[in-house]
This record gives structure tokens, C-alpha cells and sequence, in this order.
């Protein structure tokens, strides 16, 4: 597979991981994770912008507290991750929750400064009833999607997120009810990387602002999608942001209102900042017609997305011996689990593709690229009893400090009770 960019996970960081915090582990690179988020925040906003990273995508305290000090705000998607950013000391002046289930805490979450956004009429109906007369955000589902399948397209009438876009009377009647102003337009509807689609959802939203005078910021969710390997398209957010600017000049040209706009990438910020540090702990193959496979210590329990949705990720093999050679390898995850595989065929998710690495031999060190977002934060969690792996911080001076330690076995079954007697 061709060089999409520079590994910051050399030979030797990797053996410096391995060394100091066993494999599999996460490594995040410092330096990748600013760059990503000052591209974000040269986002062009005419009047007015705030990124916020959608934590989904990686929780860690230390990412949010990074990303925080760099002047980003967050994206919660439950009740839990809004007190998750309380707790990693994120004031809630600067945190919006979108979640799919009302949260049980949204009153202290509310009380906490959390802005919340209503994603549907019951949503709206229970904010409305515990903070009438205050403001809010509503999610609209614009009736577009732009996910790259099924199982990311998160606009459309294919969609459950968000409020159906023709049901913005029923929102104005239950707002007007109880006295709440809808100050914030949310509509978020997956990833993409087309500027032109992104500028006919801006319009899209621009004609429902049309119906809310008193919204005076737009947010267009994340969605902005990254490359992971070479041949997948990256967003560029200069060109997106271009596209969307001019419809808010125009917007303000023709209204008068100047409307902020806020952006929550979780992908942009983290997919590029993380690589997954693995050992080949066997070799197989199925005879001389057969494949051969490189197994890992590591699979779906740190990244699930080969598995769940054939997402490619870049593979590095590293050898303790170099011969030279190269071959063809499936590369399978540790789980008993057919679907753990790694190398899902790119657009086929039930095929599979070997990939051509160095002649493998049981001990390599292996780096599985693009694993910083929807990887710690969305593992097959503790499957086959594999503890979650370790999450390490590499810093801006080469230094790497561990961010999560690797959960023991007591841990994983700290909560389990005996049964009573009989
Ligand atoms: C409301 C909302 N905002 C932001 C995001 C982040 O999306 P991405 O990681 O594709 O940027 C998501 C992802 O599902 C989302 O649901």
C-alpha cells in the first residue's frame, strides 16, 4: 500500500512502547493532535467560530485537556460524557450535549452550564419542562446524509438523529409553550469530505434559519473526514469553510443577521493523531492455495472498525529481521471471532484483501495507523476477557507518558456479584 504520510510511530518509538508499557497500546501523537486542531481552528467563519471536539471519538482526559487548553470547546453525546468533561475539569459554559437518550441528569447537567441540544420533540418536551422561558439548541435532521454507508449516515430519512426537518412546526409550537428560545440550529449529517455537499447543506440550513428568527448560531456538526490510507479522500476544511462562509455573507447580506457558526469534528481532530501498537503473536496460513495470515495481539477489543464497518486503517510491520522479502498477509485479530479481521476488502466489508508487508515472523512489532478516533473509545470491550490496552501520549518532545493504564483482571470483574444461596 502506497505511503499516505509519515509515521510518527517509528521502529523505534514502537519498541519504545513495547518496552515500557507492553502492546497492545495506544499512541497518541501530540504534535499530529495540534496541527489537526489548529487546521480547525482557521476554519472560515465570518462572524464568529467555535470548535468544539465531538469527545466520542477519544475521551481521554488528557486529549480533552489538550485540546481545551488550545481554546476548543466539546461535544457531548450522552448525559455521561457531559460529566465526563465536568470531571476532567471542562467548565460546562463550554460544553453542548446531542444525545441520542435523554440524559437522567439533564437537570444538573443544565444547572452545570451544559447547552443542551434537543434532538427530538420528546427531547424538547422534557428540556422544556424543567427550564421554560431559557434557551436552547435543537437538532434538525436537514433530510440529507452523507455517510460513506449505511451505519455512518447519520442524515436522511434513513436517519433517527435529529428532529425531521418537515416537524418544525410542532417544534415552534412546543417551544412557543414553554417559552423557550431556540438560539442554536444544529443539523450534523455525517462524514464527508465534498465541499459541494456541505455547501448545500449550509443552504438547506439557511432556509430553516429563515423560520427561526431568533437562532443566532448554526452548527454544522463534524463529519470531516480524513484519510486513513491512500486512495480515501481527505475534507479540506479551507475549502469546505469557504463554501459555507459565503452562504452566511450571503445570508447576512440579504436578512441582516450575522450567524455564528460553530463546527464538532471528533474524526479530524483524532483518526490521524493515533496509532495502535501490536505484536504478531503467530503465523497461519491454509496451504499452498490458501491465504496467509499474520495474527496480532490485538483485534476488535482496541478497533473495532475493520470489523464493524470494513474501515481501512494503515498497516506497518516492523521486523526484528529484515529478509528482504515481502508477502501477502490477512491480518487477523486476537478475539475468537471470524469477523476479527483487519484487513477488510476497501468498499466490501464482507470481503477481506491481503496487504503486502515485510516477511512476518512471530514477535514483529505492528502499527495499525488512523486509530486515534472510534478506536479506545469504541472497542468490542473486554471480549474474551482482554483487558482494555494502555493509552500513550507522545509528546511534542518525543517523551511518551502514559494517559491510561492497562485495566488488570480484578478490574474487569470488580462489579460482578456471587450469586445468593439457594
Ligand atoms: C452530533 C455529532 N457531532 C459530531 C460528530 C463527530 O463526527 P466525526 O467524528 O465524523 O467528525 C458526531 C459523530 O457521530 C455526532 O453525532
Amino acid at each position: 500500500m502506497e505511503e499516505l504520510f509519515s509515521p510518527f510511530v517509528t521502529p523505534e518509538t514502537a519498541r519504545s512502547v513495547r518496552d515500557q508499557f507492553g502492546t497492545p497500546a495506544y499512541v497518541y501523537s501530540e504534535a499530529v493532535l495540534r496541527r489537526q486542531a489548529r487546521e480547525a481552528l482557521a476554519f472560515p467563519a465570518p462572524f464568529g467560530l467555535c470548535v468544539r471536539f465531538a469527545i466520542k471519538a477519544c475521551p481521554n482526559a488528557a486529549i480533552l485537556r489538550l485540546l481545551s487548553g488550545m481554546g476548543l470547546s466539546f461535544d457531548a453525546s450522552s448525559g455521561y460524557e457531559a460529566e465526563r468533561l465536568l470531571m476532567a475539569g471542562i467548565p460546562g459554559s463550554r460544553i453542548s450535549l446531542s444525545s441520542q437518550e435523554t440524559p437522567a441528569n439533564l437537570r444538573a447537567l443544565v444547572e452545570s452550564g451544559v447547552r443542551y441540544d434537543a434532538c427530538s420533540l420528546h427531547q424538547l418536551e422534557a428540556y422544556g419542562s424543567l427550564f421554560p422561558g431559557t434557551a436552547l439548541s435543537i437538532r434538525i435532521n436537514p433530510g440529507l446524509g452523507s455517510g460513506h454507508s449505511n451505519r455512518t449516515n447519520v442524515g436522511g430519512p434513513s436517519s433517527s438523529f435529529g428532529i425531521w426537518h418537515e416537524k418544525l412546526p410542532q417544534v415552534l409550537e412546543t417551544a412557543g409553550r414553554y417559552n423557550l428560545r431556540l438560539e442554536v440550529l444544529h443539523s450534523h449529517i455525517g462524514s464527508g469530505a465534498d465541499p459541494e455537499v456541505w455547501a448545500r447543506v449550509a443552504a438547506m440550513n439557511l432556509e430553516t434559519l429563515r423560520l427561526l428568527p431568533e437562532v443566532t448560531t448554526l452548527n454544522m456538526g463534524g463529519g470531516f473526514k480524513v484519510a486513513r490510507v491512500a486512495g480515501e479522500k481527505q475534507a479540506n476544511l479551507q475549502k469546505i469553510g469557504a463554501k459555507v462562509a459565503k452562504a452566511l455573507e450571503d445570508f447576512a447580506r440579504e436578512t441582516g443577521r450575522k450567524i455564528a457558526l460553530e463546527i464538532e469534528p471528533g474524526t479530524f481532530l483524532a483518526a490521524q493523531m493515533g496509532a495502535l501498537v501490536a505484536t504478531v503473536q503467530d503465523l497461519a496460513d491454509t496451504g499452498a492455495e490458501g491465504r496467509r495470515f499474520l495474527k496480532l495481539d490485538t483485534g476488535m477489543t482496541e478497533i473495532l472498525r475493520p470489523s464493524l464497518y470494513g474501515a481501512q486503517h494503515g498497516i506497518r510491520l516492523y521486523p526484528q529481521k529484515d529478509t528482504g522479502r515481502t508477502a501477502e498477509y490477512l491480518v487477523a485479530g486476537h478475539c475468537c471471532e471470524s469477523g476479527d479481521m483487519l484487513t477488510p476488502a476497501p468498499g466490501d466489508p464482507e470481503g477481506l484483501l491481503a496487504r503486502t508487508l515485510p516477511e512476518a515472523a512471530i514477535g514483529d512489532l505492528c502499527v495499525i495507523e488512523g486509530a486515534g478516533a472510534y478506536c479506545a473509545a469504541m472497542p468490542a470491550k473486554n471480549y474474551n476477557s482482554f483487558p482494555e490496552a494502555p493509552e500513550v501520549l507522545l509528546r511534542s518532545d518525543g517523551s511518551l507518558q502514559l494517559v491510561r493504564r492497562r485495566q488488570s483482571l480484578a478490574q474487569m470483574i470488580e462489579n460482578e456479584l456471587p450469586p445468593s444461596e439457594v
